[in-house]
């Protein structure tokens, strides 16, 4: 008999999200099951079985067992963050007082600052304090219930060095912290200077050089470029989508986040696996993301802290059958936060998403988004390990009590990662 390394018991909510390992779409989105009294049962780093306790099976323990107590708990697969923008140098909170002032994130951007102004960090920081910098986010993504992340390059662009250099740290993160990462190239994140009045040029070079090394070096699974006004265009960002295809990695792109250009067609002509952001998607653009089968990947708080009170049209979506992700877009910009529950309670506030939705955003369908569907984002028998317990005893709390971490221990390939203990105040008084 295979023996039980680790089981959670008595669980208040257990939600396995168990199914096919494909995207929930339309009504499916929301339809989970809420198991009362559940049990999960572990061996080694995959999951043995994840159910109703009067059909757990008898089981032998390991000598090194791990008995968790559920009463109270919410269990749910580990959280997929599948959009990030998480390795980078510094930081941007110089341009609070101008966004409060009215100045836009192109603006900003078109002055230099913005993305402009990572690059020259990043450009400037050591692997090593990159590394640095990069483990607190990563802990603290973990700290959420995060057991999965995807990692955007996109802060060297015409630097290839700084590009490898945010590669490296991503690959280091991941071997030395409970978490897989997963890679993407993005070197068609900004226009460089030089190529300001032709960016096609750019995007010739990422083509003809980048995107032959990047194939080479195996480590990225995707490519995804910013499709937007004043950045790349809908034309060169399928140009540039089709040549990476060809080097075995898969499209992704930023579109519709500011400006709606062309770039729900493009994800649809090109197949890519999902697109990102579509604040400002259209019903003609949710049509076109039907139509190629894309994944919408919403980042509400981006939305959130863009200030403008405008978000994806996400009912829409789900309305007509088009399956949606979502993510935190941690990044120095748009959205400097890791806290993915706050970006799933933004999803159900304000985007109207209810919280089973937005769970079926952050496990399944974001695990789809990244093509990890096969391993991750449902408690399915043999599927990996990778579990959050929330302290909350249903779902719905997690999301209504907003703003504060819900998480009480995260689970990565059947290990605990992290756990926490609740702040004991001294009864006596401070003098
Ligand atoms: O997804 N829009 C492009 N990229 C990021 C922001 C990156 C940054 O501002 O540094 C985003 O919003
Ligand atoms: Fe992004």
């Amino acid at each position: 008999m295979t023996k039980v390394t680790l089981a959670i018991e008595n669980i208040s909510e257990l939600i396995t999200v168990a199914g096919e390992n494909a995207p929930r779409m339309g009504k499916a989105q929301g339809e989970i099951e809420k198991i009362k009294d559940g049990v999960v049962l572990v061996s080694g780093d995959k999951i043995l079985y994840a159910g109703d306790k009067k059909n757990a099976p008898k089981y032998e323990k390991s000598d090194d067992f791990v008995l968790i107590d559920g009463t109270g708990k919410t269990v749910t697969p580990g959280l997929i963050d599948s959009h990030t923008h998480l390795v980078h140098g510094g930081s941007r909170e110089n341009e609070l007082d101008m966004k409060l002032n009215g100045v836009t994130y192109l603006e900003i951007l078109e002055r230099g600052g913005g993305i402009m102004s990572t690059l020259r960090q990043t450009k400037e920081m050591s692997e090593d304090e990159l590394f640095e910098q990069a483990k607190k986010s990563v802990e603290r993504l973990i700290s959420y219930g995060v057991t999965t992340i995807e990692a955007k390059t996109g802060y060297g662009i015409d630097d290839f060095n700084t590009e490898m250099k945010q590669l490296n740290v991503a690959d280091r993160l991941g071997k030395e912290l409970p978490v897989d990462i997963v890679k993407t190239f993005m070197a068609a994140h900004a226009i460089p200077e030089k190529y300001k009045s032709n960016p096609g040029e750019f995007i010739d070079i990422v083509i003809n050089d980048y995107l032959p090394k990047i194939e080479a070096d195996g480590r990225c699974k995707f490519c995804d470029v910013f499709c937007e006004k004043g950045v790349f265009n809908a034309e060169d960002s399928k140009r540039l989508l089709e040549a990476a295809k060809k080097h075995g990695l898969t499209p992704k792109i930023h579109a519709d986040e500011i400006e709606e250009i062309g770039g729900t067609k493009t994800a649809a002509d090109v197949r890519a696996i999902s697109a990102e952001h579509l604040i400002k998607c259209s019903e003609k653009g949710v049509d076109e993301l039907k139509e190629g089968g894309v994944i919408a990947n919403l980042l509400p708080g981006t939305s959130f802290n863009m200030g403008d009170g405008i978000f994806a049209p996400a009912r829409l979506m789900i309305e007509k059958g088009v399956p949606v992700a979502i993510s935190t877009d941690y990044n120095p910009g748009s959205c400097p936060t890791e806290n993915i529950q706050l970006c799933m309670y933004l999803a159900c506030l304000n985007m109207k998403m209810t919280p089973a939705e937005a769970l079926v955003g952050v496990t399944i369908n974001a695990a789809c988004a990244i093509d990890e569907q096969d391993k991750k984002g449902s408690l399915m028998e043999g599927k990996l390990a990778d579990i959050t317990i929330f302290d909350a005893p249903n779902i719905n709390y997690v999301l209504y009590h907003f703003g504060v971490n819900h998480t009480d221990k995260v689970i990565k390939n059947g290990k605990v990662a992290v756990s926490y203990t609740h702040l004991t105040l001294p009864t006596t008084p401070y003098v």
